[in-house]
């Protein structure tokens, strides 16, 4: 077996921090990887006066898959989104982001398992917005049958791959009739071809309050981008919160791994980050290339110190450093 093809963004903050770990982790299960640096967000625009160099993309695109750190963003003014400009142009149109309980994190639920499935192409981050007249702006908001189909199709295939029993299409579609509206039929259309897998649909606001009173009631969503946005991150909140979430990028001609946290200028340079976010990502991309074992081995040892609790970072009440903690999760494999 040819080793894999793997290119890695350190990104800014305390990207090279957690990414480092991350690399530590898939390279201590055993398995054949040839890494290649790349750089996006702050420290590219410094070294090459551009946020997202072509030079990346096309790696990404060369590669088996990613694993990126996270990379910042002005709100506001500044350059565009790295996220958003790496998703739209190398057509990731689908973000996977599982939520799923970990002994030893407290939380509100001790036992969720569920996935968000979010639509990352178009929506309202189309960033299609102009200013109609001085104190007016307009944003449009894209909705394609062509998208929805391609991202209810790729819930549905995961679902069935995954052993899921239901997907539930979260949409506005009793205001915004048009727009998700086709959002709603295009998951209707393509649910009809998966008769193995249940199908219904929730209005969003309601599904925000059911995933907070209830989460078990559901088990696979998936949504346009700004209400993925939103509710992934409330799905996250749900297990533990931005440290131990992880999430994918997919497309059909390349794949980036990242943690949903940002780069947490407040702690970077330190060592005092909690890398398991990034390694749950890294475990995503081990079952995308289909070594399944040694996700599972990593999955477990990251199980087994949080719950173990003796080396724990700081954001879970522990005093270990990222270097600390990542050392008892290689020896735990
Ligand atoms: P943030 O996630 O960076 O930080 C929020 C809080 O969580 C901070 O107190 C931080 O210390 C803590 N935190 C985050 N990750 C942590 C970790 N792994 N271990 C321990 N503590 C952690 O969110 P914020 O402050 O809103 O964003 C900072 C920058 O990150 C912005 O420029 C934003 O655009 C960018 N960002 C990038 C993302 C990406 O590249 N995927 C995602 C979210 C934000």
């Amino acid at each position: 077996m040819p080793a894999y093809k793997l290119v890695y963004i350190p990104g800014d903050g305390i990207g090279p921090e957690v990414v480092n770990a991350a690399r530590r982790v898939v390279d201590a299960t055993g398995i054949e990887c040839k890494w290649q640096a790349q750089f996006a967000g702050l420290s590219a625009l410094e070294q090459t006066g551009d946020p997202l160099p072509a030079i990346t993309l096309e790696a990404i695109r060369g590669a088996d898959a990613t694993l990126k750190g996270p990379t910042a963003t002005a709100s506001g003014t500044g350059f565009r989104s790295v996220n958003v400009a790496l998703r739209q142009q190398l057509e990731l149109y689908a973000n996977f982001r599982p939520a799923r309980s970990i002994t030893g994190i407290e939380s509100r639920y001790d036992d969720v398992d569920l996935i968000v499935i979010r639509e990352n192409t178009e929506g309202l981050y189309s960033g299609l917005e102009h200013t109609v007249v001085p104190g007016v702006v307009e944003s449009l908001r894209v909705i394609s049958s062509k998208a929805s189909e391609r991202i209810a199709r790729f819930a549905f295939e995961t679902a069935r791959r995954q052993g899921r029993k239901r997907v539930t299409c979260v949409h506005k579609a009793n205001i915004l009739k048009l727009s998700d509206g086709l959002f709603l039929e295009s998951c209707r259309k393509v649910a009809d071809q998966f008769a193995d897998i249940e199908f219904d649909d929730c209005i969003v606001d309601a599904a925000a309050m059911k995933l907070v009173l209830d989460p078990h009631q559901f088990d696979m969503l998936v949504m346009e981008n700004l209400f993925g946005d939103i509710l992934s991150d409330l799905t996250s909140g749900l297990v533990g919160g931005l440290g131990v979430t992880p999430s994918a990028n997919v497309g059909d001609g390349a794949a980036v791994f990242e943690a949903v946290h940002g780069t947490a200028p407040d702690i970077a340079g330190k060592g005092l980050a909690n890398p398991t976010a990034l390694i749950q990502s890294a475990v995503l991309m081990l079952r995308f290339l289909g070594e399944k074992e040694a996700a599972d081995r990593v999955d477990r040892a990251i199980r087994s110190v949080i719950s173990d609790g003796t080396v724990l970072t700081g954001d879970l009440g522990g005093s270990a450093g990222t270097a600390e903690y990542t050392d008892a999760v290689i020896a735990a494999m």
